[in-house]
């Protein structure tokens, strides 16, 4: 038969295959996702995230150091807080976990990226991210507090902050506390299009902070995170943030939400994050558990898949393991 056009005669060996691949996945793509715990010597598996620690920040120096080793250049830090009250209190303090988890990290591997979350929902007895007011998520309230979190965590010497609470205006006032305070340089990683997702629970699991059914506290996030219903709303939160100062915006979570991702690549020229979460990552363990799915293939398709929609970097808890095999 005479074909014009027959495609696979690019796929006929890895060789070819390999010339014309469009999507190359690199360890320098990934950001390491870590849970700082309290104490030495700590690294305590998480029960709902196999393969992930909760590391005291000896450990976690350790684990910046073999990072870096395989190539993975940033970290981003999320802190486990017994201590919890109404108004995070615990967040910004100065000789807090995180913030002494930043300097130590800084002390001793200094080329490694340091990003920090800045949410309360660690640290607040209700588990949301933000401050109680009369059974609601109080904005500006919250912003109060998000902002004594950044610049605490800029004076431990964080290179990025990550705003994860989805307050409106919160990246305009972290910015402008943080110039005033004499930290221009410290940039910001804001979650722009965080949605309203089931694929967090695992992540809640790790910090035991999901938000607590009690009365007259919201049982979910849905009056601050988005629906996924909505794609335009994302544009609109991602452009907000970036009039406020963001630096790099993020879509949250990954998979589920690839068009996004997509839509923000086509609209903005500032770098695009994605977070391949906890629920998602969780999937692809639990599927090759049953042998339903073969893991190291299911986590490079799973990651090739957001870098070609359009990520320039991914927050990942495979950083580390891909990273190793791509060498
Ligand atoms: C907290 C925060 C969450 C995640 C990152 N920062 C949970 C939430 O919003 O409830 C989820 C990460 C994951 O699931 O891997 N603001």
């Amino acid at each position: 038969m005479e074909l014009t056009h027959r495609p696979r005669r690019l796929r006929r060996t890895e060789a070819i295959r390999t010339l014309v691949r469009e999507t190359l996945l690199h360890p320098g793509d990934f950001i390491q996702p870590l849970f700082v715990i309290d104490g030495t010597g700590v690294r305590e598996p998480i029960d709902s995230m196999p393969g992930q620690f909760r590391l005291s920040i000896d450990e976690l120096v350790k684990e910046c150091k073999a990072l870096t080793e395989v190539g993975v250049p940033a970290v981003n830090l999320f802190g486990y807080s017994d201590e919890k009250d109404a108004q995070g209190l615990a967040s910004y303090r100065a000789d807090g976990l995180i913030q002494c988890a930043i300097a130590e990290i800084k002390a001793h591997v200094p080329d490694i990226c340091v990003q920090t979350d800045v949410a309360l929902d660690p640290y607040t007895d209700h588990g949301h991210d933000g401050v109680l007011v009369d059974g609601e998520i109080a904005n500006d309230e919250s912003i109060a507090v998000l902002v004594r979190m950044a610049v605490s965590h800029a004076e431990a010497g964080v290179d990025q902050v990550a705003p994860s609470d989805m307050m409106d205006g919160r990246v305009g006032a972290i910015r402008v506390a943080l110039d005033d305070s004499g930290f221009d340089d410290v940039g910001i990683l804001a979650y722009s299009a965080k949605y309203a997702s089931c694929f967090y629970g695992p992540f809640r699991g790790a910090l035991k902070s999901a938000p607590r059914e009690l009365e007259n506290v919201p049982k979910d996030k849905k009056t601050y995170q988005m629906d996924p219903a909505n794609v335009e709303e994302a544009l609109k939160e991602i452009a907000l943030d970036i009039q406020e100062g963001a630096d790099i915006v993020m879509v949250k979570p990954a998979l589920a939400y690839l068009d996004v991702i997509t839509r923000a690549r086509q609209a903005f020229d500032v770098p695009i994050a994605a977070y391949n979460v906890s629920g998602e990552y969780g999937m692809v363990l639990a599927a090759a558990e049953k042998s339903w799915v073969d893991k190291e293939t299911a986590m490079f398709e799973v990651l090739t898949s957001i870098k070609r929609a359009g990520a320039d970097m991914i927050l990942t808890y495979f950083a580390k393991e891909a990273a190793e095999i791509l060498g």
